[in-house]
């Protein structure tokens, strides 16, 4: 496998960080290393119902309804089709290139190129474990949620793993396949090629000061519950939630949050959909093909 040379990220926001290129590959395996645990708690939202605007009735002062039959040799009056329903687009973008904002990856939709890597990638100046790398739009996206929450009272955030390279995805999995066994390392960690780490839109966020960081437990933290609600206002999308496991092939994972843009978190909002995988109609992905 190639791993073309990347440019270097831009670096965006309050406060710049400046690691050798060794020791940030170094922190940022460690700190995914630190602890992916399971969690049991439901986040399901009701399925929103649409109904079709009511047809207009006629009334007294209706022209038609008043007027008299029209003779049987008039042409008949041209049929106007009703207008498309105003709705979602799903095919606005593919959920098939990984630059896209859509792109669905799992066990079963590998990126394709497998090591691809993202050209638009930026240091993030924001609270961290490790200086965090984000695509930009993503990186925007990340300020003006975490600037939000505190600002609603949830607290302070800080990123834990952000942008991972297929080459850092080889390690981070290794690590888990050694500590824990190829089965227990398959619902917690994405085998390299399958990690939406490596799309540059995925955020892993803990508390600050750092209590719960990467367990389930974030996810009853003031900061993992503010943002369970209100993530999607901001284009952010729980990815993993904890009774969507058999769709998405992993365990209850709070603290992941995968940026896919504000109108498309918003529908999933909306409309009750949890999953990439069933907005879009795809295949649960709870194994691997191969
Ligand atoms: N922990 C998530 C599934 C990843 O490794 O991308
Ligand atoms: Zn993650």
């Amino acid at each position: 496998m190639s791993h073309p040379r990347r440019p270097a990220p831009a670096r965006i926001g309050r406060r710049a960080t400046r690691p050798a290129a060794a020791a940030l590959a170094l922190a940022l395996v460690t700190a995914v290393l630190a602890g992916c645990n399971s969690g049991s708690t439901p986040d399901a939202s009701p399925t929103a119902t649409r109904t079709a605007p009511p047809s207009p009735s006629p009334s007294a002062t209706d022209p038609v309804a008043t007027a008299a039959p029209a003779p049987a040799t008039e042409e008949p009056a041209p049929v106007t089709p009703p207008a498309p329903a105003p709705g979602f687009d799903k095919t606005a973008l593919s959920i098939d290139d990984p630059a896209s904002l859509w792109v669905v990856s799992d066990k079963l939709r590998p990126l394709k190129p497998v090591d691809y890597a993202p050209t638009d990638l930026v240091t993030l100046d924001v609270a961290s474990q490790n200086p965090p790398v984000f695509r930009r739009e993503a990186g925007d996206a990340l300020l003006a949620l975490f600037a939000a929450g505190e600002a609603e009272g949830a607290g302070a955030f800080q990123v834990q793993s952000a942008y991972r390279s297929y080459a850092t995805q080889v390690s981070v999995y290794q690590g888990w396949v050694s500590q824990l066994g190829q089965a227990q390392a398959d619902i917690q960690s994405a085998r390299p090629g399958h990690s939406e780490h490596q799309t540059g839109l995925v955020a892993d966020i803990s508390p600050v000061p750092l209590s719960c960081a990467l367990q389930a437990c974030f996810g009853d933290t003031s900061q993992g519950r503010w943002l369970a609600a209100n993530a999607w206002r901001y284009g952010w999308l729980l990815r993993y939630p904890a009774d969507k496991t058999a769709v998405t092939g992993f365990t209850y994972e709070p603290w992941h949050f995968r940026y896919v843009g504000v109108p498309l978190a918003t529908e999933m909002h909306d409309t009750g959909v949890t999953t990439l995988e069933e907005f879009f109609g795809l295949p649960a992905a709870p194994t691997y093909a191969g």
